[in-house]
């Protein structure tokens, strides 16, 4: 079990994670009468005390883990009521929202009860928008169960929903009381989500820290065999470095914009994909551009730029891709809504642990880092 703090300057709140603790004392009824072990209702108790609450999930997590968590909060004494979605990015919203407002208003939930978003990034963004929003704010919950939403969704307190016009046009900056992750739930997760979790941690590594970077490659056999103990140690490392980026940039005006590596490139390469390639390849692609672009203006070696393709190589994430004329991924790339007055905006790679954001690259290198990942 390990505990990640998240200090914001006006909260701060914990992140635990711990193997089995989503169905400790549901499938082992015995371990609880010892009062030793805190299982999932206990936490929730713990920081939002109350009759009822509501959990958010879509129908995949829901049949997978829904059952434990609402016996695990009926055991801790609440009113459960259990809102379901189906799954997807055009679940995320505001139908779903509302629909989800009209559970809790039927079911008289009031401003002490929390809302519990138990999914990945989808159901976490949609469950953190409702609860900021319900009866103006009440208490959030996480529980992700994506590799993504762990190590990056639930952290830093962005919560929203897509609308007609663009992705995460609609939301907030919303701070959960506790996020629990149990990374056993990583057992049902489609391989392939795996990965594009996995993109992030790499992301998290080159951008901070160059240990972390080491680490993941020598461990990616266990992190991929989804060993326990490895996850423990690959989830709270890649929350500590989002945790300590969002602690010094709470709003997304400065040091945040890091997080970004790969994914201007890799938003463009998604969406001129029409979304066949999904986000963490589009983001692994993303980096190996943006690293391309990196070499070639000098700030990081061939020799890096190996060890990162090697990397994401071993883990089995892309690093080619078919892709569409660069004049097409030029133009997705200025419709970015990160993409200031037409300038297109990059984070480049110093050296593996340390990244800089940097405006006024010229087109040519820009599609030169396209070339280097067209297959
Ligand atoms: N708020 C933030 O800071 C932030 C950061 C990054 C991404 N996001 C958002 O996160 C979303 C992507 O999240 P995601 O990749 O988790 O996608 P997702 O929520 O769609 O989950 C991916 C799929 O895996 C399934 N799933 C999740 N956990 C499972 C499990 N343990 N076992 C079996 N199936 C499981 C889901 O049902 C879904 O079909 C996007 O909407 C993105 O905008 C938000
Ligand atoms: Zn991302």
């Amino acid at each position: 079990m390990a505990i990640v703090e998240v200090k914001l300057p006006n909260h701060q709140y914990e992140v635990r994670i711990e193997p089995g603790i989503l169905k400790r004392g549901i499938l082992e009824p015995g371990i609880l009468e010892g009062g030793s072990l805190e299982n999932l209702g206990s936490i929730v108790r713990e920081f939002a005390p109350a009759s009822k609450c509501a959990v958010v999930t879509d129908s995949a997590v829901n049949k997978l883990y829904g059952e434990s968590l609402k016996a695990s909060l009926e055991k801790s004494s609440y009113h459960v009521q259990m809102i379901e979605f189906p799954g997807g990015e055009a679940h995320k919203s505001l139908q779903t929202v509302s629909s989800c407002y009209d559970s809790l208003l039927n079911s008289r939930l009031d401003r002490r009860s929390p809302v519990i978003g138990l999914g990945g990034g989808v159901v976490g963004d949609t469950a953190g928008f409702v609860a900021a929003t319900y009866l103006r704010g009440v208490p959030f919950i996480q529980v992700p169960c994506s590799l993504l939403a762990m190590v990056d969704a639930s952290v830093g307190g962005k919560v929203g929903v897509n609308v007609p016009q663009g992705k995460n046009l609609v939301g907030a900056f919303y701070q959960p009381k506790v996020v629990v992750i149990d990374p056993n739930t990583l057992k049902t997760l489609p391989h392939r989500e795996l990965l594009c979790g996995l993109a992030e941690c790499v992301k998290h590594g080159l951008l901070a820290d160059e240990e972390l970077f080491a680490w993941t490659r020598d461990n990616v056999r266990s992190i991929l065999d989804l060993d326990p103990e490895t996850l423990v140690t690959l989830i709270s490392r890649n929350v500590a470095i989002k945790a300590a980026i969002v602690a010094e940039d709470e709003k997304e005006r400065g040091k945040r914009a890091l997080l970004n590596l790969g994914h201007t490139f890799g938003h463009a390469i998604e969406k001129t994909s029409a979304y066949s390639i999904q986000h963490g390849e589009g983001v692994a692609l993303g980096i190996l551009a943006a690293v391309e672009v990196s070499c070639r203006l000098e700030r990081c070696t061939r020799e890096e730029q190996k060890s990162i393709e090697d990397l994401l190589s071993s883990i089995g994430l892309p690093l080619t891709a078919e892709l569409t004329s660069s004049a097409d991924l030029l133009a997705a790339m200025k419709l970015d809504k990160k993409v200031l007055d037409d300038a297109i905006r990059l984070v480049l790679l110093n050296r593996i642990g340390e990244a800089e954001v940097v405006d006024g690259v010229e087109e040519s290198e820009i599609i030169a880092g396209f070339d280097r990942i067209r297959s």
